[in-house]
């Protein structure tokens, strides 16, 4: 659903980020589109995955050994599309996720470099330890957006156990 949604928007030569690598299958993704993707994560096994993930895919992108929320020390200009994908690397050390005053900068700074009608996906996991904080944080963040400048969406199971992860959906009007 992100990617269809993201897809729409995104052209050969746009600007994208990839905020949460993890094992590359966004960064991929976007680097398909032609788009000049902005990968980040702070894991180097995240970045090996996604090197090896591109090259088999034989697309390109620029990997990043940092926090989203130094975004804007990387990416110069309007960026057209952002994702996230909110929690811990499958497979990896569970404790260490995204957090909600980091992933709250991170969303700042792309909201002011997001160009007109650019899109940001986020894909909600909360059921890990700490997951709940973010989760509020980001919707209440997301939930106080001026509707004049975004048009926020929220998309998610209704009948499933647990903590079914959910996507929330921003696009800038022009
Ligand atoms: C749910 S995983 C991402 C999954 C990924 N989209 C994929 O296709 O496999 C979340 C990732 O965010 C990373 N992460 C945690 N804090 C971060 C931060 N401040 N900036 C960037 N990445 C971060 C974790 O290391 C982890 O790899």
């Amino acid at each position: 659903m992100a990617h269809t949604w993201l897809e729409e928007i995104i052209n050969a030569g746009d600007t994208t980020v990839d905020a949460t690598m993890g094992q590359g299958f966004d960064t991929a993704f976007l680097a398909g589109l032609g788009s000049k993707v902005f990968a980040f994560d702070v894991q180097q096994l995240a970045l090996d995955m996604t090197r090896e993930r591109l090259s088999h895919a034989g697309v390109t992108a620029e990997l990043i050994l940092d926090g989203h929320e130094n975004v804007d020390q990387y990416v110069s200009g309007e960026v057209k599309a952002a994702i996230f994908n909110l929690g811990y690397l499958p497979k990896s050390d569970k404790k260490l996720i995204t957090r909600a005053n980091t992933t709250l900068t991170a969303l700042r700074k792309l909201l002011e470099m997001l160009s007109n009608k650019g899109r940001i996906a986020i894909m909600v996991y909360y059921g890990h330890d700490g997951g709940e904080t973010e989760k509020d944080a980001v919707l209440a963040f997301v939930s106080s957006l001026d509707q004049k400048q975004y048009q926020v969406y929220h998309y998610g199971a209704m009948n499933q156990v647990n903590q079914p992860p959910f996507l929330i959906m921003i696009e800038k009007l022009g």
